[in-house]
C-alpha cells in the first residue's frame, strides 16, 4: 500500500468530522436571493440561464436522492462515531435540497412543494444522471438487506467517492468559479460555498470509512471493484449537456473535456487515499489504465460524441478512429494475468470490420484485421458488442439469445470471460 495513502486517510478522525460539523453549520432559509432573482432574469442571456437550470436542477435532483438515501448507511456503520457523523450528514443532505428547492422557486419562478419542484426539473436530467442514482437507489436496496462491510464498501464507493467525491465536488468548483469571476448570484453563491464545505467532510468521511473497511476485511477491495465497474459506464456520461451542446458548459469557460478531466483526477485521488490505488484493484481495471486523466476524460468524450459509451443513440459509429479507441479502451480494461500466459480474440462483426486482441506475456495488443488461428472466436453485431462494452448489455443474454456466439475450446472461452471481465 502506497505510504502517501495511510497518511491522508490517518489524518481524519471521526470526532474531528463530527466536531467540524457543528462549527460549520447554517442556515439554507436564511439566505437571500433578492440579487439572485435580478440577475437570473436580467444579466443571464437565455442560453445562460438554460445552462444553468439543467446543471442546478442535477444538483437539486442529486441533493433530494443522497438524503433518501443515506439511512441504510448509519444502521449499516460498524461504529458508533460513524453512525453520529452519518446522521449530521443526512441533515446536511436535506438542507442542501432544501436549499436548491428555494432557488427554483424564488429565482427561477418555479411554484410548488418539494414534489411539485422536483417533478418540474425532472426533465433536465442526463441518461448518465438517472441511471447512475437509480444504482444508488438500488445499492441502499442491497444494503438494507445485507449489512456486511463489502456492501457499506461498495455503497460508500458510490456514494461519498463517486457522487460526492467525483461527480458533486467537481460540479461545485466549476459552478463556484464562473459565479465568482462574474460576481454573480450572490446568494446562491453563498449557499453553494456552504454546501462544499459540507461536501468536504463528506468526502474526508467516506474515505476515512473506506480505509478502515478495506483493513478490517480484505473483500471490501473486490466489492469496491465490482462497484466501479458497475456505476463508471454510467457515471461517465452525467454530465453531457443535452444534444451535446457543448455552449452548456463554454458559456461559463468550460470546456466538457476540462470538467471531465477534473472528475477523472479526483476519483483516482479519492481512491488512492482510501488505500485502493485504482490500479491495485482486483480483476480487471476498473478504468484504462496508462492514461493521465486529462487523456482518460478527452477520450472518454469522444466515445460519448460517437456513441459508443453514455446514453445508447441506436447506431454507434464504425470509422475506424472510433473503432480504434474502442479497442484501445478494451485492451486497457482487460485482466492479462486471467489471460493464464497467452490468450487470441479474434471479433467477427456482421456490420463493421473485424478486429482482434492478443495478450502476450503481460501485453496487450488490439488490431484491425484477422488472426490465422484465434483461440476464440466471437461473432456478433457491432452494436452489440458497443452494448455490451458501455455496460448496457449482459453478456449471458447475449448467449442465450444467439446474439453472441462464441467458438473456441471452452477453456479458452472460460479464459476469455474472465479477461474481458464481461
Ligand atoms: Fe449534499
Ligand atoms: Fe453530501
Amino acid at each position: 500500500m502506497a505510504e502517501s495513502a495511510t497518511i491522508v486517510a490517518d489524518q481524519i478522525s471521526y470526532e474531528d468530522l463530527y466536531a467540524r460539523w457543528e462549527q460549520q453549520n447554517w442556515q439554507a432559509t436564511a439566505l437571500d436571493f433578492t440579487v439572485d432573482r435580478q440577475h437570473w432574469h436580467n444579466e443571464f442571456s437565455d442560453l445562460e440561464r438554460r445552462a444553468a437550470l439543467w446543471n442546478y436542477a442535477l444538483f437539486f435532483h442529486g441533493e433530494d436522492a443522497v438524503a433518501d438515501n443515506l439511512s441504510p448507511y448509519i444502521d449499516a456503520a460498524p461504529r458508533e462515531e460513524q453512525k453520529y457523523f452519518l446522521a449530521t450528514q443526512q441533515v446536511d443532505e436535506a438542507r442542501h435540497s432544501v436549499f436548491f428547492g428555494r432557488f427554483m422557486r424564488e429565482v427561477v419562478d418555479y411554484s410548488g412543494d418539494f414534489a411539485g419542484l422536483l417533478e418540474r426539473t425532472r426533465p433536465e436530467l442526463t441518461w448518465g444522471f438517472r441511471k447512475t442514482f437509480e444504482l444508488l437507489d438500488e445499492v441502499a436496496d442491497r444494503l438494507r438487506r445485507d449489512r456486511s462491510r463489502p456492501q457499506l464498501a461498495a455503497a460508500i464507493c458510490l456514494y461519498h467517492l463517486v457522487i460526492e467525491g467525483t461527480l458533486a465536488q467537481t460540479g461545485q468548483h466549476f459552478i463556484e468559479d464562473y459565479l465568482t469571476e462574474r460576481d454573480l448570484l450572490p446568494g446562491f453563491r453563498e449557499g453553494m460555498h456552504n454546501v462544499a464545505r459540507d461536501e468536504q467532510r463528506h468526502i474526508a468521511f467516506g474515505v476515512r470509512m473506506l480505509y478502515d473497511l478495506q483493513r478490517e476485511d480484505p473483500d471490501c477491495r473486490h466489492a469496491v471493484a465490482e462497484l466501479l465497474r458497475e456505476v463508471l459506464p454510467y457515471s461517465v456520461a452525467l454530465f453531457i449537456p443535452p444534444r451535446f451542446d457543448r455552449r452548456y458548459t463554454e458559456v461559463f469557460g468550460r470546456t466538457v473535456e476540462e470538467i471531465f478531466a477534473i472528475g477523472a483526477a479526483s476519483l483516482e485521488q479519492k481512491l488512492r487515499a482510501a488505500g485502493m490505488p485504482v490500479e491495485e484493484l482486483p480483476g480487471p481495471p476498473v478504468m484504462p489504465l496508462g492514461l493521465t486523466a486529462e487523456e482518460r476524460a478527452r477520450r472518454a468524450v469522444k466515445l460519448i460524441e460517437a456513441g459508443v459509451l453514455g446514453a445508447p443513440n441506436g447506431s454507434p459509429r464504425r470509422d475506424r478512429e472510433t473503432m480504434e479507441l474502442l479497442f484501445d479502451f478494451v485492451a486497457r480494461t482487460i485482466d492479462p494475468r486471467a489471460a493464464n500466459g497467452g490468450l487470441a480474440v479474434q471479433w467477427e462483426f456482421d456490420d463493421a470490420e473485424p478486429w482482434f486482441i492478443r495478450v502476450q506475456g503481460g501485453e496487450v495488443r488490439a488490431e484491425q484485421g484477422r488472426l490465422e488461428s484465434p483461440d476464440v472466436t466471437l461473432a456478433m453485431s457491432y452494436d452489440d458488442w458497443v452494448a455490451l462494452v458501455a455496460g448496457r448489455e449482459d453478456p449471458r443474454k447475449l448467449l442465450v439469445r444467439r446474439r453472441l456466439r462464441p467458438r473456441g475450446k471452452l477453456r479458452s472461452l472460460w479464459r476469455v470471460a474472465r479477461t474481458l471481465g464481461r
